[in-house]
């Protein structure tokens, strides 16, 4: 399953890591502000294309609680003391959290979208771990938020223009270690053909995940990294679910729907496991580091 220890070698080979944490960290910020959709095409849609439903993740907290995936989840057990503390920052509905909820004894999870902290909580009854939520921006709300033993934030990073104080307070509310997962490339990549076959409009390749992982080496965090691919699991509901949340995605109209289906079809995708076209929407890089809190003491009456 695993592609190789770190991702995209080549271009952390390029002495990314010499460069100081700040301007890596500006770069990050460049890169991912070249994502903005031009005016011209955001205009001309009503519906937002920067948001997938809240059903999209429900699905993948669904898909992991069934059988968690892969080496994210993996780190983060390993580590994770009997009845030990989580916290999920951009939970979404909880794929990176629950599947601890066995071992778990509590679950603290972070979201903008109160809509999202609901789907976890709603599953949390389910998995009968106390689950504390709070709503609000990482890392704006970090200072109400207590440390966990393990901090887990998938799929989260290219939200993040502003990187270092992120990971700087993931790593700062972590006993033992913080875990993190994002695609190797960034998570629109997979639609540029479509932007260019549709719009005519040639979309970004940067920021990739060897860049943050670039921003953590210089900011002296010590990740470790693995490149895997994600297993192939229908992410949409069917081809017509897919089609739709792509329409608003590439900002097209209700009338160019038959053709973005025709699109999609050509770039390989089988309307039996409706997923984002082509490799690069698997292929996933979990990244792991130490916290920075210190270890409870044991109760004198411990020793
Ligand atoms: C792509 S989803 C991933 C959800 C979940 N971790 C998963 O892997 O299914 C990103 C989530 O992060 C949340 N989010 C983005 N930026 C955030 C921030 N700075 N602070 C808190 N939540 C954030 C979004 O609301 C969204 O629920």
């Amino acid at each position: 399953m695993f592609v190789s220890h770190t991702p995209h070698r080549a271009e952390l080979a390029d002495n990314r890591h010499m460069v100081p944490a700040a301007e890596l960290a500006e770069r990050w910020r460049r890169d991912l502000a070249s994502w903005a959709i031009p005016e011209e095409i955001t205009s001309a849609v009503e519906e937002s294309p920067w948001t997938l439903p809240t059903r999209f993740f429900a699905r993948r907290a669904d898909q992991q609680l069934k059988g968690p995936d892969g080496p994210s989840y993996d780190r983060a057990l390993e580590t994770l003391p009997s009845g030990g503390t989580v916290l999920d920052v951009g939970s979404g509905a909880g794929a990176a959290s629950l599947p601890l909820a066995r071992w778990a004894s509590s679950i603290t999870a972070v979201d903008t979208s109160a809509g999202m902290l609901d789907a976890l909580a709603e599953r949390a009854i389910d998995l009968g771990i106390d689950v504390r939520r709070t709503v609000g921006r990482w890392p704006d709300v970090a200072g109400d938020v207590p440390p966990a033993d393990v901090v887990v934030c998938h799929n989260v990073l290219y939200n993040v223009p502003d990187i270092e104080p992120f990971v700087l307070a993931l790593t700062s509310h972590a006993r033992r270690r913080v875990v993190v997962q994002l695609t190797a490339r960034h998570p629109l990549t997979p639609l540029n053909p479509l932007w260019l076959r549709l719009h005519g409009l040639r979309r970004p390749d940067r920021p990739v995940a060897g860049d943050a992982v670039a921003v953590l080496m210089a900011l002296g965090l010590r990740p470790q990294a693995r490149t895997w691919m994600r297993s192939e699991r229908p992410a949409f509901d069917s081809f017509d679910d897919l089609v739709e949340v792509t329409r608003r995605r590439l900002c097209l109209p209700p009338a160019r729907a038959g053709e973005l289906a025709a699109a999609l079809r050509d770039l390989g995708v089988d309307p039996r496991h409706p997923q984002d076209p082509g490799s690069a929407a698997r292929e996933t890089v979990t990244v792991w580091w130490e916290g920075s809190v210190a270890e409870r003491a044991a109760p004198l009456d411990a020793m």
